[in-house]
């Protein structure tokens, strides 16, 4: 098992796909609009370290947050933290 959850969050302005994956546990908060052409990054198919944009199959390294296909094509990833058992991510470095 690679993934614990997925949910689409909207905060601060944001819509925001966060994932908890697993070995090693670890959160990855992106901007849930797929680059291509905005597909809901958040309900894509994850499957290890990849999520799949369930509109036209571009797919997503979420470590690197670079496109499995093109490199180039990155998609909004931002840095968070867990403090008291609550995820934060920083939203201002865009
Ligand atoms: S909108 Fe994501 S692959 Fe086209």
């Amino acid at each position: 098992m690679h993934q614990l959850a997925q949910r689409f969050i909207a905060a601060g302005g944001h819509e925001l796909a966060v994932f908890h994956l697993c070995e090693p546990d670890r959160f990855v908060v992106i901007a849930n609009s797929c680059p291509h052409a905005g597909g809901n990054l958040s309900a894509g198919d994850v499957e290890g370290n990849v999520v799949t944009c369930p509109w036209h199959d571009w797919a997503f390294d979420l470590d690197t947050s670079a496109c499995t296909m093109n490199e180039q094509v990155c998609v909004k990833k931002y840095e968070w933290k867990v403090e008291a058992g609550v995820l934060f991510a920083k939203l201002s470095n865009e």
